[in-house]
């Protein structure tokens, strides 16, 4: 649209709008949800057809213990996480590079799976089957420019300082690597598809249909494509004469859908940095209540967006109204959106009016108990590189020579945004520096990335183990070193509690 006809509200428009969302009944008369649902449905059944054809499906899908990979299994800490592992009886899988090599240092009673974190061809279901939870303990090869030499047994204590040099690339490992590995997860979870535009079919045009702010005298304008492999939500949004939202809609199911059984909406969209709006609506007037959701894209990215529907907004147009709870098993349409607003005035921070294009893959049903946990080993220091008034000379040396080592932390933070952007629950574990001491010391957590001092990978293991049996665990990010502080050695739950508020 140009800058000239930007403020021309168009009435065609605004009448096909509410034609189609039928409030203009007679114009909008398609049975269009019977078309895209198949058979002809008996008027007198109820809406529950689909909902135990869900929790069929649910069912079979969560009935077994689920076992947990470690990535990283023949590396200093993630060998100890496995020997825990088994110790205290999980069923455990070590993801190695070599598995005669492994098989030398872990044992032979131990399963491991060949795959390489940068190849995603190499992440297949097979690895992937049945994961409860994921410890990631991989990182880039340090070793002193000496080479493999006596000194490594030294620079591995993380006491003495040897110049280091990487062996492999940072942005490989420590970024495409667990981007790999949350996409393979993510992969592996079970979730029902509500819509899969990955094999569209000529009935979603009859379905699907743009809901702009020209039904608010605005002129943005929009739609959404089928081909391909995805859907393709793409327009033009326009803050002139007050406007600013362009949207896409369905129309209201004959029949609600009933997704009760469920914990929320997961999405698979690729985007381009804006912040988009996904809406439930319960009600069928087309002009009433709707749950929303913001998410924020990554440019080009594909990325999973887990919704629950306890997350979910009731709102009014854009503004917020208290005692509608979201019921689920009254699901009447889907919205998405991109707004200049956020909630009651507020503004969305990410919106600029202009082209705009989001892809969606399918909108899904997910169940919060199937979701893997992903533990990560990062480390210390990954926000310290180029931030003002650092004093280098009081630095590690990784954060000293961030640079001559690759951009290793500055690779790890993006690894970490992976993890905290993968949709899944995560633990985010930035130990200071590694040795081979002995475990059983007291820890200190902290938040903020200042933390100094040295941690033994025995405890980091241990730590690690204790993620995935403490639900105080889920979704935070902290700093770990030996030092007296407030809990016990042990006292897991007192770490994890004092980490909660570093919640990414
Ligand atoms: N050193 C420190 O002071 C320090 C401080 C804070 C944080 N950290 C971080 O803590 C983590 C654990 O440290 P660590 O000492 O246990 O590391 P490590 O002994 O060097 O082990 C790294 C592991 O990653 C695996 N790996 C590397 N690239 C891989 C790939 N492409 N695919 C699959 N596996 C791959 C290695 O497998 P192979 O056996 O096949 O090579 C090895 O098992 C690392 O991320 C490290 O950066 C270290």
């Amino acid at each position: 649209m140009t800058q000239q006809n930007a403020g021309k509200w168009d009435l065609g428009r605004f009448v096909k709008t509410l034609s189609y969302f039928g409030a203009i009944p007679f114009l909008s008369s398609v049975d269009w949800f019977q078309q895209w649902f198949g058979s002809q449905p008996d008027p007198k059944a109820d809406s529950s057809a689909i909902a135990t054809t869900l929790a069929a499906a649910t069912r079979e899908s969560s009935n077994n213990q689920g076992v947990i990979l470690v990535a990283g299994a023949t590396g200093g800490v993630g060998k100890r996480v496995v020997q825990r592992l088994v110790a205290q009886g999980y069923s455990v899988r070590s993801l190695v590079r070599e598995a005669e090599r492994a098989r030398s240092i872990l044992g032979e009673a131990v399963p491991v799976v060949e795959a390489d974190i940068t190849l995603p061809e190499t992440l297949t279901p097979e690895v992937m089957a049945n994961v409860n939870a994921l410890i990631c303990c991989t990182g880039t090869r340090v070793q002193p420019v000496e080479g493999d030499t006596p000194t490594r047994e030294k620079y591995y204590q993380g006491l003495k300082f040897y110049l280091p040099e990487v062996v492999d690339t940072p942005e490989y490992i420590e970024y495409q690597g667990i981007q790999n590995l949350v996409q393979a997860l993510n992969s592996s979870v079970y979730s029902h598809p509500i819509f899969d535009f990955t094999q569209p079919s000529s009935g979603l045009q009859d379905i699907w249909g743009a809901l702009d702010d020209v039904v608010m005298g605005g002129v943005s304008e929009s739609g959404i494509h089928f081909s391909g492999s995805a859907a393709q939500f793409a327009g033009n949004v326009s803050t002139a004469n007050s406007g600013g939202f362009a949207s896409v809609r369905t129309r209201n199911f004959d029949r609600p859908i009933n997704l009760a059984e469920y914990d929320g909406i997961e999405l698979r969209v690729k985007g381009d940095g804006n912040r988009y709006k996904f809406m439930l609506r319960t009600e069928t007037q087309w002009d009433g209540v709707a749950h929303s959701y913001s998410f924020d894209t990554i440019a080009n990215q594909w990325m999973t967006v887990r919704i629950p529907f306890a997350a979910l907004v009731a709102v009014f147009r854009a503004k917020s109204v208290s005692d509608r709870p979201l019921d689920p098993s009254q699901i009447n349409a889907f919205q998405l959106m991109l707004s200049k607003f956020e909630y009651d005035g507020g503004l969305n921070p990410h919106f600029t009016p202009g082209a705009f294009h989001l892809e969606v893959a399918s909108i899904r049903a997910y169940r919060h108990s199937q979701l893997p946990q992903f533990v990560m080993v990062s480390s210390a220091g990954v926000t310290r590189p180029g931030k003002p008034g650092l004093n280098l000379e009081d630095e590690p040396p990784a954060v000293r020579m961030n640079d001559q080592l690759g951009g290793i932390l500055t690779w790890k933070l993006k690894g970490e945004e992976a993890v905290r952007h993968s949709g899944l629950p995560y633990t985010i574990i930035r130990p200071c520096a590694l040795t081979e001491e002995s475990g059983g010391q007291a820890l200190i957590v902290a938040q903020g990335d200042t933390l100094k001092g040295k941690v033994s990978r025995e405890d980091v293991a241990a730590l690690c183990v204790a993620a995935i049996a403490h639900s105080e665990a889920r979704n935070i990010v902290f700093e770990v070193a030996e030092g007296q502080g407030d809990c016990a050695p042990d006292d897991w739950r007192c770490l994890f509690l004092k980490s909660t508020s570093s919640s990414g």
